[in-house]
């Protein structure tokens, strides 16, 4: 598929290539230009780059080892302020920083840290300020070609247009 946006796939194995900083700053850059509700940007993000801190985070979620592989990990914060459309907001960020990444020939997969008790505790590691909560974090890397194709106990695919989409005429 050489669709910009539909090659976009979750990858899980990296090289251990460094990712260079000025590449995440590019990455951030475009995506901070991402829409958000009555555009109040609810968004931080923490790069990680520290092997102890990555591995600390790896354990806060039920499928967040690949973050302790991934040569940097890019936590998304959000603001807890009660405002419903945070998490919508958020995951069109993180939807933005895959994308961009991608066209820059790295790889991503988005983890979910969670209960709220790891959210909470993955908070402090990343310096996160008052009322702000890293709920999910991305590993970035050059994705290892020859592993990347590992069989996951995740479902592929996708449902077909005809099922996706209806017509009111
Ligand atoms: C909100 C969200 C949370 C996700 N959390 C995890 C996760 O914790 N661990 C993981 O390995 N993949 C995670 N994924 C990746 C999905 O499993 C993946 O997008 C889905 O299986 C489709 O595969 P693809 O992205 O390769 O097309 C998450 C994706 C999203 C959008």
């Amino acid at each position: 598929m050489d669709d910009a946006i539909a090659s976009l796939r979750s990858v899980r194995h990296f090289l251990p290539h460094p990712v260079p900083r000025v590449t995440i700053e590019e990455i951030i850059e475009v995506a901070r230009w991402t829409g958000s509700a009555r555009n109040r940007q609810p968004w931080r993000f923490v790069a990680v780059t520290d092997p102890a801190i990555r591995e600390q985070l790896s354990r806060l979620g039920d499928y967040a080892l690949l973050l302790a592989r991934a040569p940097l990990v890019l936590a998304l914060l959000s603001h807890d302020d009660g405002f419903a459309d945070t998490e919508f907001d958020l995951g069109r960020i993180a939807q933005s920083i895959c994308l961009a990444a991608h066209q820059r020939g790295l790889g991503t997969c988005l983890t979910t840290l969670h209960p709220d008790d790891n959210v909470r505790a993955a908070a402090e590691p990343l310096g996160a300020g008052p009322g702000w909560f890293p709920r999910h974090a991305i590993a970035v890397g050059y994705t290892d070609a020859e592993n990347h194709r590992t069989p996951t106990a995740i479902p592929v695919g996708r449902l077909p247009v005809r099922e996706l989409l209806t017509w009111v005429r």
